[in-house]
């Protein structure tokens, strides 16, 4: 456990001894958290798109992105949807680099039959309050590859040995390696757990307003205004979000604003990191990443919680078919 997914990922870099003159390939419709955790250790994040359908790391870029001096791929299954991840494990093997899978989103989904969270050599996990499962700050580390566990201990518990200490199997615990407080508070832990207990509940109920939105709203996609995708592969994904593409940013943010106005919060997302004020110091080609930073622009996210009620999520759903835009 750690303190939050943002924490994990750092405790990856940590872990992979991510340094200077390091290069990590990382998707540019991201959250914020892959980069810090990248440049926070000197390193350079190389910024690559993500394909249309999945919204994931697009593959064959990040394969042109390789360099020598590349250490790391790191990707994120948006909204529980896994990328091309056998193809990334081949990458990772071809050119001997380290998998880091962001899985703040997918806790509960697969791909290809194994859960998500289990293909990196590290995998993070948030459990944020705007997640499915959550204890308002809180994330987790996942060693995949047990190499790195006896370590991951040590960095957490301040670079000491007291993980050992606890469980009796050294006498005292000290100082042994580079370390920092990657913990998650027990009360956290104990209100996570109430949560965990009632995984199923808290998915059947999310699973169920998705469906209804994609019953009541996929035919959108034959529409001027939007598009509707939803998982090129049949694999379980937990209903993390429901989002619409909007065919551009100004019916994108219309539909926002309209929305407000009758009290309902719907949410852009990622702004494209390759265009952000910090990221365009790392990335200085001309050349748009169009996906990214059409995703940027056009995608917005309806509300989907636990408590929504029926009543509620009809309300949205009626105010979505409701919207008509005009140029
Ligand atoms: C993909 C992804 N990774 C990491 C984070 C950061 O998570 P946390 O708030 O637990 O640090 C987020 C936040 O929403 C996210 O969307």
């Amino acid at each position: 456990m750690t303190p939050s997914c943002t924490h994990a990922l750092e405790l990856a870099s940590m872990l992979a001894n991510i340094g200077p003159g390091d290069e990590v390939i990382l998707p540019s419709y991201n959250f914020t958290s892959a980069a810090t955790a990248v440049t926070k250790f000197g390193a350079t994040p190389v910024f690559v798109d993500v394909e249309f359908d999945t919204k994931g790391i697009n593959l064959s870029k990040a394969r042109d992105a390789i360099t020598s001096k590349t250490k790391a791929i790191s990707w994120v299954n948006y909204a529980g949807t896994a990328p091309d991840i056998e193809g990334l494990q081949n990458l990772a093997k071809e050119f001997n680099l380290l998998l880091i899978e962001d899985n703040a989103h997918g806790l509960g989904s697969t791909y290809k039959g194994k859960p998500l969270g289990s293909f990196g050599d590290f995998a993070t996990q948030s459990f944020h309050a705007t997640k499915n499962i959550q204890c308002g700050e809180g994330g987790a580390l996942v060693v995949n590859n047990p190499i790195y566990i006896d370590r991951a201990e040590i960095i957490r518990e301040k670079g000491t040995d007291r993980s050992k200490f606890i469980r009796g199997e050294v006498q005292k615990y000290q100082w042994v390696d580079q370390g920092s407080s990657y913990l998650l508070a027990e009360t956290l832990a104990a209100q996570l757990l109430g949560q965990l207990e009632n995984f199923t509940k808290i998915h059947d109920r999310r699973e169920k307003i998705f469906h209804k939105y994609y019953d009541s709203l996929s035919h959108l996609s034959e529409s001027s205004l939007f598009e509707i995708h939803f998982v090129r592969n049949l694999d379980l994904h937990r209903a993390h979000m429901f989002y619409l593409v909007a065919k551009n940013r100004k019916i994108r943010d219309g539909l926002i604003d309209r929305l407000d106005r009758l009290g309902i919060k719907s949410t852009f997302h990622y702004q494209s990191l390759a265009s952000s004020i910090r990221g365009k110091t790392y990335y200085t080609k001309e050349e748009l990443l169009h996906e990214s930073e059409r995703l940027s622009y056009q995608l917005l996210r309806l509300p989907l919680y636990y408590s929504l009620s029926e009543k509620e999520q009809d309300l949205v759903i009626e105010a979505v078919l409701g919207y008509k835009f005009e140029t």
